[in-house]
């Protein structure tokens, strides 16, 4: 039996289910290149950043003026930083013929608005919203406001693209169902479980934050999986990428069956090297051989919440029946 890696995310048809995920390993026109040599289906470019942006172009300009010759400066340096982002994606769409995603992590409308039109103009075949929850709330937070600014962000990229949009989620969403049916109603095409924010840590010795581990291993996949095998039961008319934790082809395999139609993946580019795409789509060749699963189709969203005995385990919060 010849078995087809073939399958669809967000409106992209991709050659197989392995997404690069934003990272520094995404971030110029060779290293995207390398990425769709090894096997890569499709490359998140690593993000434009309005926060860092507007903090480099700050430090920058202080430096070299005060006052409102500064604020100017703020203006000029942090548009040559998007004009980079600019020329970096039209780099990677020359070099690349696979889907290419810009990814952007913005605050304001005009970031999110000016963003799009820029990657929309340099030719990406689609766009990812870094959505982020945190530093968005405080105790005076109202319940439901951040899911209103996540909603009217996305209001912004969709009234400044004809692209497809999906979103990477943030990880602590208190419903995500709810937010997922919002965004559907609201266009997006597909949905990314989940964003993996900044691993804070705390150096004892030296009283410092650091950065823990920056890389995952298969124990992410827990909360991924579930939400993956929750949502694609409960709106299956988006599709959904399955993202932290994935280092295998097995992991990649357990995705698909939960209902994700493509994994995104970064930790084990890292420590595996990029070479290691192609052993994870043996291991999902050989798998579909030999359970006789012709197509990603086939066994898309077997095991989601669809079926009651499935929903049984993804439900289940509490260790019931775990004993020492
Ligand atoms: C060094 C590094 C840089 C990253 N940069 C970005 C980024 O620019 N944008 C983004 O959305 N995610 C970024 N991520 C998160 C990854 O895209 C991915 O979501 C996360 O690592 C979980 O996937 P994994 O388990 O396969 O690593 C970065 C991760 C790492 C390790």
């Amino acid at each position: 039996m010849t078995v087809n890696l073939t399958t669809s995310f967000a409106g992209l048809e991709l050659k197989n289910p392995i997404i690069a995920s934003a990272s520094p390993l995404t971030a110029t026109p060779e290293l995207c290149l390398n990425l769709e040599k090894a096997g890569a289906a499709a490359i998140v470019v690593k993000s434009i950043f309005e926060k860092s942006i507007a903090h480099n172009a700050h430090s920058l300009s202080s430096n070299l003026s005060h006052g409102e010759e500064s604020d100017y400066l703020d203006g000029y340096i942090a548009e040559q930083m998007v004009s980079e982002w600019r020329n970096t994606l039209i780099g990677i769409k020359k070099l690349c013929s696979i889907p290419i995603i810009a990814s952007i992590a913005a605050q304001s409308p005009s970031a999110w608005t000016r963003y799009a039109k820029v990657a929309t103009e340099a030719g990406a075949d689609a766009i990812e919203m870094n959505l982020m929850n945190v530093g968005l709330c405080t105790r005076h937070t109202k319940y439901g406001v951040v899911e209103q600014q996540f909603l009217d962000m996305v209001d912004c990229v969709r009234s400044a693209t004809s692209l497809p949009v999906g979103v990477k989620l943030a990880a602590n969403i208190t419903n995500p169902a709810a937010l997922v049916d919002r965004l559907v109603a609201r266009g997006i095409k597909g949905v990314v479980l989940f964003n993996r924010p900044y691993p804070v840590d705390i150096d004892i010795e030296k009283g410092e934050y650091c950065v823990n581990s920056n890389t995952t291993s298969s124990t992410f996949l827990a909360r991924p999986l579930r939400w993956t095998g929750i949502l694609s039961a409960e709106i299956p008319s988006v599709d959904y990428a399955l993202s932290g934790g994935v280092q295998s082809g097995e992991d990649v395999i357990k995705a698909i069956l939960a209902g994700a139609s493509a994994v995104c993946i970064c930790s084990t580019l890292y420590k595996n090297g990029i070479e290691h795409i192609e052993t994870m789509l043996a291991t999902i060749r050989d798998w579909q051989e030999r359970h006789f699963e012709e197509t990603i189709d086939q066994f898309k969203g077997r095991m989601n919440a669809s079926k009651e005995a499935f929903a049984d385990e993804l439900l289940r919060a509490q260790y019931l029946h775990y004993t020492v």
